[in-house]
């Protein structure tokens, strides 16, 4: 090989190694979670099974104020509109959920701008007596991570000062409260993100479509030699 054919196999193999280092092993552009969760809330948070009790948690203690729309949950005072149910069928998509190896209907998935306009006096009232209307939270475990949200339902004061969010759980009260809370995290997480089972999946597909490529790129650098050699290179 030449020298400068030498440079630039030592050039491209660096930036892909460095390319992959990046996305994989060490992001520095990725956001750093600046808040503090105990290991007990993240092994809880990490649990299927506590996002579905999660679920629970969050239509009793949440739905009052929050609608997760992408999970078939609506404010509890729509939700109790006596023509919800048929709004509901006739507009949204079903959610299905696998409960002993048969598909059910957990809840439908309604959009946004039917809600809204179903929703809209109850939307706001909610304003009228929190200065904003608290936000769906669909997707905010996206938006925020684990320790931020932990934190916040925790004590959304120290976490957001001035925020209207009330403070909802009091350990002092009630012992059982922070694992309620990791609970009601673990469900918002389970919304965003794929199960445990679908990720290993994926991650072996991500592996198998490179090891193709480089495959690939290895049979034609060798039929390419190959080709070379008969033309007489
Ligand atoms: C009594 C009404 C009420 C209840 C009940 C309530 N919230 Fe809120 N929540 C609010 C309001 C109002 C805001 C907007 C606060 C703001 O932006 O200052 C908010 C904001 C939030 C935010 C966004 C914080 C941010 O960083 O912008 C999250 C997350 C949240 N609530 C989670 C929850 C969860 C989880 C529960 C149930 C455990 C819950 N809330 C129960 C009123 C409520």
């Amino acid at each position: 090989m030449s020298t400068w054919g030498l440079v630039k196999t030592v050039f491209f193999t660096a930036v892909t190694v460095v390319f992959f280092f990046v996305i994989w092993i060490h992001n520095p552009f990725a956001p750093h979670e600046e808040y503090e969760l105990p290991d007990e809330a993240e092994k809880i948070i990490g649990d299927p099974k506590a996002a579905i009790e999660g679920r629970e948690l969050f239509k009793q203690n949440c739905a009052s104020c929050h609608s997760l729309r992408y999970d078939g949950i609506y404010l509890m005072s729509v939700t109790a509109k006596p023509e919800w149910p048929s709004i509901e069928k006739a507009h949204g998509k079903p959610i299905l959920e696998e409960k002993d190896g048969k598909l059910q209907v957990k809840g439908y998935f309604v959009p946004r701008d039917v809600y809204e306009a179903v929703a809209q006096t109850d939307l706001q009232n909610l304003k009228a007596s929190f200065g904003k209307v608290p936000p769906d939270l669909s997707t905010m475990y996206l938006a925020r991570g684990a320790g931020y949200l932990y934190n916040f339902i925790m004590d959304p004061q120290k976490v957001l000062p001035g925020t209207s969010m009330p403070k909802l759980f009091f350990p002092e009260y009630d012992k059982e409260a922070p694992q309620k809370v990791a609970k009601i995290v673990a469900y918002m997480r389970s919304v965003n993100e794929p199960p445990p089972g679908e990720k290993a999946k994926r991650t072996l597909m991500g592996i198998v479509t490179i090891a193709y490529f480089i495959g690939m790129g290895a049979l034609l650098w060798v039929y390419r030699k190959r080709l070379l050699a008969k033309m007489g290179y």
